[in-house]
């Protein structure tokens, strides 16, 4: 029997040549990675630029970024990336083809498996789901044809947006997870056992339980943290500091959370008091205030 997979888990990394805010976190990160033993595999479940959509540098950038990890990676897309889900409900840009294609010039693919002793791991590009888009549907018959023929291997899905806050028959349709409408892609696996782990990011905010039957970690954001009082939430019961993770693939993952004191909580609330991602916007454009503030890298 080989030994379990280690696989060193990382979300929200939100880089950028132009605009650099969260970059020291990158290097910190990489420097703490070089002390610890080698992972097997990496997986960045998205966010990986921080305005992709509006400025395809900040994925080319990512993408040379990625290539410094000390292991194979793969990554799935987030809204920074490619876009939120449609109908837009905050401002920000929706998926599109031309969005998607800008993602799939840097990293290939944007669902995709892989599999490590016992274990199949499953990418998803949650961002596509409800778009109508042609992909929507190649990736559902893709998720039925990998948990299918995974030969009883765990299913371990990786995807940027949590399923849900709470419970998956929860009504809400909010920025935070998936919408309602479009769980049923996963829940069909999830009631019928097929699906052991589901692993997300996107609200900057750690979090490992049992939800609706299935063990549903949420990794914590590298970049930022957006809680000005950076201590445990009530409402959605999770950690907001900056971090990462690493699991050893057993049959039930043993997670490791990492949070080294090099690491700087930068807090964006501010950014956030206009509502939705406001801010991010004129931080996008290049007729706002912090154009030139930064040395090229
Ligand atoms: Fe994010
Ligand atoms: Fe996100």
């Amino acid at each position: 029997m080989s030994a379990p997979a280690r696989l060193l888990l990382l979300s929200d990394i939100h880089l950028s040549r132009k605009r650099p805010y969260f970059h020291a976190n990158w290097e910190l990160m990489l420097r703490a990675i070089a002390q610890m033993p080698a992972p097997d595999l990496v997986i960045v479940t998205g966010d990986l630029a921080l305005d992709g959509p509006s400025r395809e540098d900040d994925l080319a950038f990512a993408r040379a970024q990625l290539d410094r990890l000390p292991a194979p990676w793969h990554a799935v897309p987030g809204n920074h990336d490619v876009g939120g889900n449609p109908p837009d409900a905050r401002g920000e840009h929706v998926v599109d083809e031309a969005l998607r294609d800008a993602w799939l010039r840097h990293f290939a693919n944007d669902f995709w498996s892989v599999d490590v002793p016992g274990w199949r791991l499953i990418g998803l590009d949650s961002l596509i789901c409800g778009s109508g888009m042609a992909a929507e549907a190649k990736q559902a018959d893709f998720l039925d044809a990998a948990i299918t023929s995974a030969q009883g291997r765990r299913i371990a899905v990786f995807m940027h947006k949590p399923l849900c806050q709470h419970d998956v028959l929860e009504t809400e349709m909010s920025t935070t997870c998936w919408f309602p409408s479009t769980r049923e892609l996963l829940q069909r696996h999830v009631r019928e056992g097929r699906i052991q782990l589901l692993v997300s990011g996107h609200l900057h905010e750690a979090r490992d339980r049992n939800v609706s039957g299935t063990r549903h970690l949420w990794l914590p954001g590298l970049a930022f943290v957006s809680d000005p009082a950076c201590e445990w939430q009530g409402s959605r019961g999770g950690r907001r500091r900056v971090g990462f993770v690493t699991a050893v693939m057993d049959a039930s993952p043993v997670l490791s959370w990492h949070e080294p004191n090099a690491l700087l909580n930068i807090d964006i609330g501010n950014w956030l008091r206009t509502g939705g991602i406001g801010l991010y916007k004129p931080l996008a454009s290049e007729d706002q205030p912090y154009p030139g503030l930064f040395p090229t890298l």
